[in-house]
């Protein structure tokens, strides 16, 4: 694609997991950022997006990847909210994933959100792995600062080592319970047929290189096997929010699953009572590394491909909503993209 110049789409990662197990920390290791210093609460409230380029991701997993390996551009990250009142928030990020980080503390294990995220998998047949997380919480854990996991835990006390195994042994358990196969990633030959679970911390980096490593092996497999990736086609995606924007009026936080979306292009956006029809006036996008809910400079671009998180400005957008349909028309009949729209409100 002329975007990101690879022929495969960004696959879409979601993160979910319950109130506090850690996935806003667990993406501000990956992108170096403190997002969840801006939350209120420390509380995530919305569907967040941030693109990590491949040679941020080989690099953060060092000697565990060899980016030649691969051929996708990146991953696009959606961060999700765990408080239980934001349901429609998790199946919406859940809807927009290729694949997922189940985040599950420790310390706490499975939870009810826990649960909600794995039916919402679970329904949509979404492959994930098991982020085992706060690992550094065992009593007696000496970090290792973004070491490789297998690599500190031997570093470990027989003792830290074995209480982090019990923990872990306790989630394999629970995801057994809800009839899936699990073990330690590195014993997983499939991981469709099995869950990997990999401890990690996102606060010592531990255990992040084999999170990103096995994400990134998963989507490779999951995105050539699987999936027919139009990466030039009329554009498909899900608004975020809607929101003021200085010198551009409304403008729509957009993920976009398919597609292209270029400059004056008419679009036609789910509204409140009807359908919009629109034509793009600007096509904005955040920094690489930058979550599209806190980024506050944005470059201007013609066109954009699949999967990205853009914001986009438009004439008419004051009734579009949260959760809504956008489709790009090109050269398909109006009438008929309408419909669609329509049938998805
Ligand atoms: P919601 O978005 O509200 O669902 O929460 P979240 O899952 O995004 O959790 P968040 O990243 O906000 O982290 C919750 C708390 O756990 C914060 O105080 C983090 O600093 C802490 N935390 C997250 N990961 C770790 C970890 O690996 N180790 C330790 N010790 N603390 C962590
Ligand atoms: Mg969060």
């Amino acid at each position: 694609t002329r975007e990101n110049g690879h022929g495969l789409r960004t696959p879409i990662v979601a993160v979910l997991g319950h109130v506090d197990h850690g996935k806003t920390s667990l993406l501000d290791k990956i992108r170096g950022s403190t997002v969840i210093e801006g939350e209120a609460g420390a509380i995530t409230q919305h569907i967040g997006a941030t693109a990590i380029p491949l040679d941020v991701v080989s690099k953060v997993a060092g000697s565990l990847i060899d980016p030649s390996d691969f051929d996708l551009p990146g991953l696009l990250f959606i961060d999700t909210p765990g408080h239980h009142s934001f349901t429609t928030l998790r199946s919406r990020g859940g809807a927009l994933a290729d694949i997922a980080i189940l985040v599950v503390d420790v310390n706490d294990g499975f939870q009810p959100q826990t649960l909600e995220a794995i039916n919402i998998l679970k329904q949509s047949q979404t492959p994930f792995v098991v982020a085992a997380n706060k690992i550094d919480t065992v009593p007696g854990w000496k970090p290792n600062e973004d070491a490789p996991v297998q690599q500190t835990k031997e570093a470990q006390s027989d003792r830290a080592s074995s209480m982090l195994d019990e923990q872990l042994y306790e989630i394999i358990g629970e995801l057994s319970d809800e009839g899936f196969s699990a073990d330690m990633y590195w014993r997983v030959q499939d991981f469709r047929g099995n869950i990997g679970v990999v401890p990690v911390s996102a606060e010592t980096g531990e255990g992040i290189p084999d999170l990103l490593t096995v994400l990134m092996g998963l989507a490779q497999r999951y995105m050539k096997e699987d999936m027919a990736i139009d990466v030039t086609g009329p554009g498909a995606g899900t608004v975020l929010e809607v929101k003021e924007e200085k010198g551009f009026g409304t403008t729509l936080d957009v993920v976009l699953y398919d597609g292209t979306i270029r400059e004056d292009e008419t679009i036609v956006v789910g509204g409140l009572d009807e359908p919009i029809v629109t034509d793009v006036r600007a096509i904005l996008k955040p920094r690489p590394l930058a979550e599209i809910r806190t980024e506050d400079r944005f470059e201007k671009v013609e066109e954009i491909a699949a999967a990205s998180g853009v914001k986009i400005a438009a004439p008419g957008l004051d009734d579009a909503m949260a959760g809504a349909p956008v489709r790009v028309v090109r050269d398909r009949d109006i009438e008929e993209v309408i419909a669609e729209v329509r049938a998805e409100l």
